[in-house]
């Protein structure tokens, strides 16, 4: 302790040594994070789906999705921070999208799927709630 502490510390120092008491109390209650939540896996594969040319599409990047892989706004309440990834092919095409929400090519497949951190993850169970 300081010992050239006066009266005019005092304030000062009932401040200073109750912020970690403080600090430690909010830490228990308030996250601090400015990174967007990790995605859920709703699929461990690919879905195939046909794309008309022209036509926009929202593909789920939560995995919170019940339409998967679209979008169907589960990001809104399980998921701020993440938003859909929108997209419109130029033709018709037959292509597969990624079901595991960890693709480094979005919306499309690129065989992430396959690797250890995906194939040893648990599958996200879409819940009514
Ligand atoms: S399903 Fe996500 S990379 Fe294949």
């Amino acid at each position: 302790m300081n010992m050239f502490v006066t009266k005019l510390d005092h304030k000062w120092i009932s401040l200073t040594l109750g912020q970690p008491w403080i600090t430690a109390m909010a830490a228990s209650k308030v996250q601090f994070s400015t990174l967007p939540p990790e995605p859920v896996i709703p699929s461990k594969k690919p879905f195939r789906v046909e794309l008309v040319g022209g036509k926009r599409y929202s593909w789920c990047t939560c995995g919170h999705s019940k339409k998967q892989p679209f979008c169907d706004g589960a990001h809104k309440t399980k998921a701020q921070g993440l938003s859909p990834l929108r997209f419109v092919p130029e033709k018709d095409s037959t292509v597969w999208l990624c079901g595991c929400k960890y693709t480094n090519n979005p919306p499309y497949c690129d065989g992430t799927h396959k690797q250890d951190f995906i194939m040893s993850a648990p599958l996200h169970e879409q819940t009514d709630s």
